[in-house]
């Protein structure tokens, strides 16, 4: 291999400039025992893309079939990357030259010219080390030995199993994953998880480079933003590079406003590094609250974001960095309340319904997972299509990219950051609790300063498993439980607070919150209804009877299972394995329970066609995406109906849903609205509809037996006088038997009771016939608006069961394609229909895009929808791509015989 291209970045200042050197690009790659050797790898990359390299040819497509099995060999191999590179003389004449890792995964040891240069151990720790003495001018080697993070963590586990074990010993059968991931600083999901595969990676997953200054570097800039009355403080820690002390200098400081920046410039002295190694020098700014406007979550308003500039400058050197600063405060409140305490995030004082989802890694391939494309996607997906306003970034995930953060700022996405530890027993001996010091340390410095950061978690579910005894824990509770605090309190909250003025933190989702903090870290009930945020799925009784969900503070995590759509399937897997009861499907389903709750779920409201009906297992996806859908709405608008309310018990107050999940890592069953194609499932057209910040719904109160209609908005506006249109429709006719329309003001921030009916008597009174049976003949539309102009989304209450209605088998077709813009890229789909129809599903197939509605409910003769295409297509493709059904289509009716 020839001499790589050499990029030199060089920042220039009056002449005096630091260095950068790239050192990505072509590496090579072998196995130690040498089986693989002289293969191609790109750096920053992983094993498993290196593997799959065409110029390669080790692996094929790790998605596809039963190949997370076939190439479990991968993760258990030692693997060994490196390059030759060239390094100028301008370069080395600097007083210090380093090699920065930005990640490495995991665990490496690293040589420079055949010396070695340090080890890593931690996937989402920055690893500097110093190589002034070592590299020289002209051409160098570089090299990183990695040891299988199987190996290693199973060696780990053994070693603390000699004092006791910290479980769990491994992950379900179910998961096909490996074990023990809880002892190393990696994904927890790249050993396996009930929605993903385990691919543990190995490799340079992010940027690798030299740095070379006479003096010294800015680390981190710290900035952030504290609200002190008529201004705003601004404090910046601005951390430099250790082992330079008694260097001077200066700072300056200046901050893009609406008027004049406002810049500030003082003398510093780099004195010596603190007890943690550090030199940092803070810098207040007062920003008066009139130069800048207000961040605001999505929906709730702008998200303006003014650059900071930190620069150092001294007779040797400059460094400089540059941050996009949110003026917002963000608050979480615990107020007391009658029975426990509130739970809700309250930015620039104004309570905040937290609508949103949880977000697992977005590649089960770290290197993936930081693509630009894929951010785009998703993100996109939430904040241009829906008012969501928060985000989970999950414990058993990673520490998102940069440029996540950035576009959440730009989105006003509020980010509840979980540090990344989940599901699991953590070790907490020194040496793991200083690793993970490290991790904190670098992730808040990196991650704080975003507008969009709303609160740290400690961990996900680990109080509750603790406990619950989930682990088995119990008859050593003392030790756990010690081992707990050691970890989430003594070490990452206390770290993190270290590094940050006033960042939010909760010690694990679910918590009881401040309470938990009095219960002594470990509450005996951390899912309790009446304090912090909940956990709640149920996949036994039926989704669309609400009377099963609970009344929580918060809703942080809650979800149901579909299946990806055929198109996606067919990625991955032949058209004849599409059935429940296949290998191939049993293979993907990771939840212990099985297939089986797929089924079971759709059966208590709908009526699959019959096995031999050529059409079953394209129905059954589809009644997956249906009963999922119409799941999560349901649970959703439960949480949403006690905004501002409380039941009898004291339950109620619900200030947030977050429901489980955004995105999905393969091809598989899943609770995720988004499939790994980027295909939307049903689930996601229903999205900006119950999380509309203003919504009417009609819901049945199973004990009064009767039909509510309520009002919610978010926001806290006062609009005046409103109207509400119920609907009344029998199955049969696109006319309407009867409109009732409701008109009153509607508080804001307090979801309201505006009606109750009793329902056969309402829809008897509507013309849809005899009391006992009138359920069965009809639906109701409703929708709410002031004056002329709709405001809620269609709403609909379906009061009786799918299987039990009066539904025609009607036809449904698309009349027409038209292209809307010029660029191939929008699209007027008509859809016709002769009897109303529901959940009518059009499928572009091969045409990556999505459909603005998808999933609805036809009660007009001709519908038009919109389809936004990924690339340019035309109406003739597309309109030969579509193909329509609906839960009553009659081709699932026609038996194959
Ligand atoms: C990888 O290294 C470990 C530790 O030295 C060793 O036990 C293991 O056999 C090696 N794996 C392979 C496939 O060579
Ligand atoms: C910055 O402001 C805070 C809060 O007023 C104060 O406690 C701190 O001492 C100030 N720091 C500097 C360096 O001025
Ligand atoms: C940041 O500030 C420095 C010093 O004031 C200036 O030289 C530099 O151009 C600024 N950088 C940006 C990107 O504005
Ligand atoms: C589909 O079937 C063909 C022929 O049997 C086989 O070669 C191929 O590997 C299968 N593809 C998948 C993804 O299972
Ligand atoms: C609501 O109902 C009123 C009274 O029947 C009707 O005039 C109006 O057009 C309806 N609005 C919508 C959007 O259906
Ligand atoms: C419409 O429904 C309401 C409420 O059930 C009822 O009072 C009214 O008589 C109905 N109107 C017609 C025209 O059926």
């Amino acid at each position: 291999m020839g001499f790589r291209l050499v990029l030199l970045l060089v920042f220039l200042y009056g002449g005096k400039c630091e260095v950068k050197q790239d050192l990505g690009g072509e590496w090579s790659l072998k196995d130690e025992t040498e089986e693989y050797k002289d293969l191609s790898a790109t750096v920053p990359g992983g094993i498993y893309t290196d593997l799959m390299n065409p110029s390669n040819k080790i692996l094929g497509n790790i998605y596809a079939g039963f190949n997370d099995i076939e190439y479990k060999w991968v993760a258990r191999y030692n693997w060994t990357y490196s390059t030759t590179f060239q390094v100028q003389e301008d370069l080395t004449k600097r007083d210090v030259i380093n090699l920065v890792l930005e990640g490495v995964d995991t665990f490496a040891t690293i040589f420079i010219n055949d010396v070695k240069v340090g080890t890593t151990e931690n996937m989402f720790v920055r690893y500097i080390f110093e190589i002034t003495n070592t590299l020289k001018a002209g051409v160098n080697t570089i090299t990183l030995k990695f040891d299988s993070p199987i190996t290693v963590s199973e060696e780990l586990a053994k070693k603390q199993a000699e004092d006791y074990a910290v479980p769990p010993d491994c992950v379900p059968d179910s998961y096909k994953g490996e074990c023990h991931v809880n002892f190393i600083r990696k994904i927890p999901a790249s050993f396996s998880w009930d929605w993903g595969p385990a691919f543990p990676s190995v490799g340079i997953w992010k940027d690798i480079y030299l740095e070379a200054f006479y003096v010294t570097t800015i680390r981190y800039v710290v900035a952030e933003v504290i609200d002190s009355g008529d201004n705003w403080l601004l404090s910046i820690d601005t951390y430099f590079a250790p082992k330079t002390t008694g260097i001077t200098g200066k700072l300056d400081v200046s901050l893009q406003t609406k008027r004049e920046p406002i810049q500030t410039s003082s003398e510093v002295i780099l004195g010596e590094p603190n007890e943690h190694g550090e030199i940092f020098v803070t810098t207040n700014v007062t920003v008066p609250k009139s130069s800048v406007d207000l961040w605001w979550p999505n929906g709730y308003g702008k998200q303006p974001l003014y650059t900071l500039n930190v620069t150092f400058t001294n007779d040797k050197e400059s460094s400089t960095s540059q941050k996009k600063i949110g003026f917002r405060k963000i608050e979480i409140m615990q107020d007391e309340l009658d029975s426990g305490l509130a739970f809700y995030f309250k930015v620039n004082n104004v309570p905040i319904y937290a609508m949103g989802v949880n977000v697992i890694p977005l590649d089960i391939l770290p290197e993936e997972s930081y693509k630009r494309e894929t951010v785009d996607r998703l993100l996109a997906a939430v904040a241009e299509y829906t008012e969501m306003n928060m985000l989970r970034v999950w414990g058993g995930g990673v520490y998102e990219s940069d440029y996540f953060y950035e576009m959440a700022d730009k989105y006003g996405l509020m980010i509840w950051q979980d540090f990344v530890f989940a599901s699991a027993m953590y070790p907490a001996n020194a040496e793991f609790l200083s690793n993970v010091q490290r991790e904190v340390n670098h992730q808040v410095k990196r991650i704080q300063s975003h507008a969009s950061l709303a609160v740290w978690g400690g961990n996900n579910e680990n109080e509750g498993n603790l406990a619950s005894n989930h682990f088995n824990t119990a008859d050593n509770f003392d030790v756990y439980k010690a081992d707990y605090i050691k970890l989430y309190i003594d070490t990452v909250r206390d770290e993190m607070r270290r590094a940050t003025k006033n960042a939010n933190f909760v010690n694990s989702s679910p918590t009881n919150g401040i309470q938990t903090d009095k219960e002594g870290y470990v509450a005996s009930d951390p899912g309790s209804n009446f304090y912090g945020d909940k956990h709640y799925y149920n996949n036994k009784k039926d989704s669309l009877d609400e009377s099963i969900f609970p009344t929580p503070r918060f809703s942080s995590e809650y979800g149901y299972q579909s299946l990806p759509s055929v198109t996606s399937w067919l990625t991955v897997a032949n058209s004849s394995v599409l059935n429940l009861n296949s290998d191939f499907m049993k293979h993907r389903q990771h939840h212990p329970d099985g297939n089986d709750p797929l089924k079971n779920l759709i059966e208590f409201q709908m009526e699959l066609p019959s096995e031999d009906n050529e059409y079953y297992d394209e129905a059954v996806i589809y009644y997956t995406q249906i009963i999922q859908a119409m799941s999560v709405k349901t649970e959703t608008e439960h949480y949403r109906r006690f905004m501002g309310r409380f039941d009898d018990q004291g339950q109620g107050n619900t200030m947030g849903a977050l429901f489980w999940q955004l995105n999905d890592v393969w091809v598989a069953p899943s609770w995720a609205s988004i499939d790994y194609t980027g295909r939307w499932k049903m689930l996601h057209n229903f999205v900006p509809n119950f999380f509309s910040h203003e919504l009417v719904t009609g819901h049945y109160n199973k004990d009064s037996k009767k039909l509510e209609i309520y009002h919610m908005l978010n926001k806290p506006n006062v609009d005046g006088e409103k109207w509400i249109n119920l609907t009344v429709y029998s199955w049969e006719s696109f006319t309407p038997l009867n409109v009732t329309q409701l008109i009153g003001e509607f508080e804001p921030l307090v979801a309201r009771l505006v009606a109750s009916y009793d329902v056969d008597q309402f829809l008897s009174d509507s013309g849809c016939g005899a009391a006992d049976v009138a359920k069965y003949n009809c639906f109701v539309h409703i929708v709410g608006g002031k004056d002329g102009t709709v405001l809620t989304p269609s709403n609909y209450f379906f009061p009786s069961k799918f299987k039990e209605a009066k539904l025609k088998n009607s036809n449904v077709e698309i009349i027409s394609v038209d292209m809307i813009d010029a660029k191939g890229l929008r699209f007027h789909v008509w859809v016709k229909a002769d009897a109303p129809s529901l959940f009518v599903w059009l499928d572009p197939h091969d045409i990556k895009g999505h459909f603005l509605e998808n999933g609805f409910i036809q009660h007009s003769l001709v519908t038009t929808v919109t389809f936004i295409a990924d690339s340019p297509t035309t109406s003739e493709d597309l309109k030969q791509a579509l193909t329509v059904t609906h839960l009553r289509d009659p081709k699932y009716f026609i038996s194959r015989k």
